[in-house]
């Protein structure tokens, strides 16, 4: 049996964070996620060496959501084990999200945006984590049938209830956006942040304006896939290794790896070396740039990959020069 894990003292000297919108909370400019490698399919004590891993260089913020394993509510089980086995101690230091919006249940209360679905998805998410309340709990996609007013009232009322801090929203445009905000100030909750997809190959949020809209809104902007799922990094610039996403798991098809994509990432490199990063570091400082997004939301397979992307906090900076030449390859 292993020892009694004591966090190193010296994590918050490693990490930088900002604040959280207009918010009083900071976040780690690196967070986990656990949609993948944290299921009930994946080897537990590699999800806990990756927790440790994460903590110690200063990453507080765990991002979970209802579904994530496979199977669906596995990862919540395995980070609810994980917290009671190790992290007891440290609660207080850790932010812990969960999100309720796609299927999760059979019939017509477990998917969506009403009400019923989402407290209901949240009470379930508490009892498997072992958690009395999450720090942020996420409405996890639109709903285009369920009125907006029903769904950020439940937010609202979650939040008076005490079963959640703060609340945010995901895979929300502008627009919606606004209108999300605006419904929760009325109900006197702040939105604290958006989390949607941001990365070197996919710049939707840049056309949607969604950085000046959070901005507007006093909202935070946290991005998930950075890495675009391990394409903008040294995974697989020599083939599709075995072991790797693209070739276990269905949601990074392996035609999504095309020889221009990786023609793309290896003049990408060139600029990551003479920066003195890795690729990926440097996709994860690209999205940090000008501090307009507050975090990179990670995932990862071994601890090795969550000491290789949290180098990139020491140089977020690019010259005009570095971010042209940059754009011109994407
Ligand atoms: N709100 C939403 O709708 C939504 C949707 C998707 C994700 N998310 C959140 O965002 C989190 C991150 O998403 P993601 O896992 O797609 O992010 P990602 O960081 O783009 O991809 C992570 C994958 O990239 C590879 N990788 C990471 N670091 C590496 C490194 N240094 N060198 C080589 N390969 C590296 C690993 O793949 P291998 O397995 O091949 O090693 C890892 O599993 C999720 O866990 C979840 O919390 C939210």
């Amino acid at each position: 049996m292993s020892g009694v894990y004591c966090a190193d003292e010296k994590r918050y000297e490693k990490m930088k964070y900002l604040r959280c919108g207009n918010s009083g909370l900071m976040l780690p400019r690196v967070s986990l996620g656990m949609w993948h490698n944290f299921g009930s399919v994946d080897k537990f004590e590699n999800m806990k060496d990756m927790v440790k891993t994460a903590f110690d260089n200063g990453i507080t913020h765990f991002d979970l959501a209802n579904n994530y394993g496979p199977v669906p509510g596995s990862a919540e089980e395995n980070f609810g084990r994980i917290l009671r086995e190790d992290f007891k101690p440290y609660r207080d230091e850790l932010i812990i999200s969960s999100k309720a919006g796609y299927d999760m249940w059979p019939g017509p209360y477990g998917n969506f945006g009403s009400r019923k679905y989402l407290i209901a998805s949240l009470d379930q998410s508490l009892k498997r984590m072992g958690l009395d309340y999450v720090d942020i709990f996420y409405h996890h996609r639109p709903d285009p049938d369920t009125p907006l007013e029903e769904t950020m009232e439940a937010l609202s009322d979650i939040v008076r209830s005490g079963k959640a801090l703060y609340v945010g929203i995901s895979n929300y445009k502008s627009e919606g956006m606004r209108k999300a905000a605006k419904i929760l100030k009325e109900n006197h909750t702040p939105l604290l942040i958006n989390q949607v997809t941001y990365n070197m190959l996919n710049r939707w949020t840049e056309e949607d304006g969604l950085q000046d809209a959070c901005e507007e809104v006093g909202a935070g902007m946290i991005c998930f896939s950075p890495l675009a799922q391990g394409i903008l990094t040294d995974r697989y610039l020599d083939g599709i290794p075995q072991d790797s996403r693209a070739r276990r798991n269905h949601f990074l098809k392996e035609d999504a790896i095309t020889d221009e994509v990786i023609a793309k990432v290896r003049k990408l490199k060139e600029i990551a070396n003479d920066r003195g990063q890795t690729m990926a570091e440097m996709a994860l400082a690209w999205i940090l740039r000008k501090d307009r997004v507050t975090s990179v939301l990670v995932g990862s397979s071994r601890p090795e990959q969550i000491l290789d992307n949290i180098k990139m906090i020491e140089k977020l900076e690019f010259s005009d020069d570095e971010l042209s030449r940059i754009d011109e390859i994407l």
